[in-house]
């Protein structure tokens, strides 16, 4: 099977030197990539830029900002059987790039964001997915309530999703632990573990998912 995956953040440039981004390290993406490959698909990984080796065996796509992001799953994913969303998506960017760099001046500043494109919600809509669609949920509260609500508005088959309140899990660790949602209303709570240990288990339940008609 073809595998497309996204991870890692993404960086919404304000100036020359300047960039709004998050925590995100990629490596769970990219544990979830490995895992596949290792589990003999073909893989096209399209990444935010972390501080991470290039896997071998896998297509590697990178970008910098949601919109490059969008743009390359949209090219990509029409090759795909499975599409798994592990990045971590700036949901803003500044409205306005300025070509030189921002001088400081008054004592405050006030930046004016925009919306960046919704991959995720827009792999059903606008690019026609018809493959197996899991997605991550990063929440604070009512996880599985949150989860499973993403899950019907997105069109997945699979939402995962970690408490991002709890420390020592999820963004920019080694270790997460995980509530799956499945489309059945079914859940199942993985444990913490590592990254790479969780990919492998992740990898076996999404291969084993029913194709829905659509
Ligand atoms: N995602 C995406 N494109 C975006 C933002 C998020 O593809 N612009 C994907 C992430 O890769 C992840 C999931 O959507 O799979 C996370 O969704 P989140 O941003 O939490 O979703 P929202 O429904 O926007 O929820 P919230 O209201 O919590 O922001």
């Amino acid at each position: 099977m073809h595998f497309l995956i996204t991870a890692g953040p993404t960086r919404e440039p304000l100036d020359p030197v300047r960039y709004l981004t998050n925590r995100s390290s990629g490596r769970m993406g990219y544990a979830l990539a490995e895992m596949a490959r290792d589990a003999g698909h073909e893989v096209t990984l399209i990444s935010g830029p972390v501080f991470l080796p290039a896997p071998t065996g896998i297509k590697l796509v990178k970008v910098e900002t949601a919109r490059e992001m969008f743009e390359a799953v949209q090219q990509h994913i029409s090759h795909a059987d499975i599409a798994i969303f592990a990045a971590a998506v700036a949901d803003y960017r500044p409205v306005i790039k300025s070509e030189q760099k921002i001088k400081k001046s008054a004592a405050t500043l006030t930046l004016e964001l925009e919306r960046t494109e919704d991959i995720l919600g827009s792999a059903r809509s606008l690019f026609g997915f018809k493959g197996c669609l899991v997605g991550f949920a990063a929440e604070t509260e009512k996880i599985v309530e949150h989860a499973q609500d993403k899950l019907v508005r997105k069109g997945c088959d699979l939402v995962i999703a970690n408490d991002v309140s709890q420390p020592g899990i999820g963004f920019d660790s080694a270790e997460n632990a995980v509530t799956l949602c499945f489309s059945d209303g079914r859940t199942q709570i993985l444990q913490q573990q590592s990254k790479t240990l969780l990919a492998s288990e992740l990898i076996t339940q999404i291969t084993r998912l029913e194709p829905r008609d659509r």
